[in-house]
């Protein structure tokens, strides 16, 4: 099984951005555990960031035919970005939420999600730990449903 990841803008300065709220774990560290957690699954992934919207529809575009499931943090994009939205619907692969913070839990305008609208399951205010249940719970539903509604060219 072949995972992409994808962190959308300012999750490459984990550690030094409000480590109140989003730990002090740098983001080189969130990338080593999500290669350890996929490693320990027998799950292949690539990690991909970006601060720009069009790099993160390009990626997603990307992945179909070389990916079986999609694990997205699209950070501040989550609230606004109907780009992204309709990106994961065009290539209708598994695809699941995650957020290092709890966004229903902060201010108003983190509460919408429309990313959500194309995502299978949402893991949020688990920190790393979110992208572990994220690749377990698509590990999971390759194994019950064999992928058959899904986009799978190869
Ligand atoms: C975030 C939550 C978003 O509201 C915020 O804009 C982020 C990070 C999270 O992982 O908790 O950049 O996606």
């Amino acid at each position: 099984m072949r995972i992409l990841i994808i962190n959308g803008p300012n999750l490459n300065l984990l550690g030094l951005r409000e480590p109140e709220i989003y730990g002090r774990e740098s983001y080189a560290d969130l990338c080593a555990y999500c290669e350890s957690v996929c490693a320990d699954l027998g799950v292949q992934c690539q990690i991909f960031q970006s601060n720009h919207e069009g790099a993160i529809v390009d990626c997603i575009q990307s992945a179909l035919g070389e990916f079986d499931g999609i694990v997205i943090n699209p950070a501040a994009y989550t609230h606004t970005s109907v780009a992204i939205l309709d990106a994961l619907k065009a290539v209708n692969l598994p695809a699941v939420e995650v957020h290092l913070s709890d966004p229903g839990k902060r201010e108003e305008f983190r509460r919408v999600s429309y990313v959500s609208r194309a995502c299978e399951e949402t893991f949020k205010g688990y920190g790393f730990e979110g992208y572990k249940m994220a690749v377990e719970f698509l590990a999971l539903v390759e194994e019950v449903t064999g992928m058959q509604k899904y986009n799978r060219l190869t």
